[in-house]
């Protein structure tokens, strides 16, 4: 057993619903096979296990482990494509570079500098978009499954709208992704998820290909993008006449579930938030992508009114790197710009956006916090002596304060140690 000594700030309730943030200037943290076992001030739980090791950190500010609920593998070598829309972007950014995936040895790089990516940033759990062929995605988890992290993953199917090269047809990503997903799913961290790139790529029998997947490997998951650009909602609208709007077309094919989730969602109709909420489903709010491409405003707000889960996403390459500390300050800019249009986050809302929420989102009851009972999944942050956030820390003048300098400063820099499961990850 190991017991960490630590400053510790984590949100276990929801700041949305009454919760605060839970702040322990000298708490001990003690850990046994990966797992918190007990949790209380530093004395008392070292009193109470004589024989553990103890591990000191108070040297920097502990925090539960950040879950990235929408990233793209792919596009780690596609951020910074500043200046275009949506659709231009995927055109001239985004697609041609997911065609160099075909090439596996290719693929096996990026997976090396996507994970890299995550864990240098403190994300220890991602929910990933993988790439439109399967050897690929195949090396995207191999390489998950080396470091550690907790990762949610598929093949991306599309049958329309994009290159040639990224485009299948529903009998074959169905066989690649039935591999897959038997290979993956539910193997240690890993775990497989659905993944049409949108509907605007994708035809009903592709759809229709994904759900028949979902019906006969139990468990798995399913994510898509929704609702992101104007011109992108528009095609799809003209493209699917049966459908009211942009969810129906997922929703029709029984895609819309308590294992759903979705990016982006800056242009949402009540009903579909209606619907959202009612199934379950969650939304992962990515504020860098939607500034970087001009997307939209998060409607924050209409989305806690109705009820629907809402929870962080790096949307990298369209967003701007994998810091859930950025994507958390962006957030609270983007709601600050709304005016009384916009929720007024604190710090202890980044925090639980980046950490509490994405774990929720994902089903992961025992990630995202670190009360006793949970996984051991928690990053050290801790800036070079004598730079900005070191100096603010010092003189912070409460938890709280502390936090909003974190979520203002911090960079994978400051990000100095991160354990997944107890285990911590090579630098
Ligand atoms: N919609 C379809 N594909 C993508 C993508 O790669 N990035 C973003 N931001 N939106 C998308
Ligand atoms: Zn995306």
């Amino acid at each position: 057993m190991i017991i960490y000594r630590a400053q510790v700030l984590d949100t276990p309730e929801s700041p949305f619903t009454g919760g605060a943030l839970r702040s322990s200037d000298d708490a001990g943290l003690a850990v046994q096979d990966g797992t918190i076992v007990d949790r209380g001030d530093f004395r008392t739980i070292a009193d109470r296990h004589p024989e553990a090791e103890v591990v000191d950190v108070r040297d920097g500010v502990l925090l539960p482990g950040f879950v990235d609920t929408h990233v793209h593998y792919p596009q780690v070598r596609a951020i910074g494509g500043l200046g275009m829309p949506l659709l231009d972007w995927l055109d001239q950014c985004a697609l041609p570079e997911e065609c160099k995936l075909e090439d596996p040895e290719y693929a096996r790089t990026i997976a090396g500098e996507f994970l890299a990516g995550l864990t240098a940033a403190g994300t220890t759990t991602a929910l990933v978009f993988g790439s439109h062929f399967a050897d690929a995605v195949d090396a995207l988890f191999a390489e998950a499954d080396r470091v550690g992290v907790r990762v949610t993953a598929g093949l991306v199917t599309s049958d329309h709208n994009l290159p040639e090269p990224l485009l299948s047809t529903p009998e074959r990503t169905y066989d690649e992704g039935r591999k897959l997903a038997e290979r993956w799913h539910g193997h240690r961290r890993l775990r497989y998820a659905v993944t049409p790139r949108f509907s605007y790529s994708t035809t009903p029998a592709m759809l229709a290909s994904g759900a028949a997947l979902m019906q006969d490997v139990p468990g798995l998951w399913f994510t898509s993008h929704i609702n992101e650009n104007p011109a992108e909602i528009a095609a799809v609208i003209e493209q699917f006449p049966g459908s009211p709007n942009y969810l129906d077309t997922y929703h029709r094919h029984g895609l819309i579930h308590e294992r759903s989730v979705l990016a982006h969602n800056a242009h949402p109709t009540d009903p579909e938030l209606a619907l959202l909420a009612s199934a379950g489903a969650a939304v992962a709010h990515c504020p860098t992508s939607n500034s970087a491409l001009a997307s939209g405003s998060f409607p924050l707000r209409r989305h806690l009114d109705h009820g629907v889960q809402v929870a962080l996403g790096s949307d990298v390459g369209a967003g701007s790197g994998f810091s859930l500390f950025k994507e958390g300050l962006q957030a609270y800019f983007m709601q600050q710009l709304l005016m009384s249009d916009g929720v007024p986050l604190t710090a202890a809302h980044l925090l639980y956006l980046a950490t509490r929420a994405g774990a929720t989102a994902l089903g992961l009851d025992d990630v995202g916090d670190l009360s006793t009972g949970n996984q051991f999944d928690a990053i050290l942050v801790r800036p070079n002596s004598g730079q900005p956030l070191d100096v603010c820390l010092r003189h912070a003048a409460s938890a709280e304060n502390a936090l909003a300098k974190i979520f203002s400063l911090a960079t994978p820099a400051d990000v100095a140690r991160v354990w997944i499961g107890g285990d911590e990850v090579a630098a």
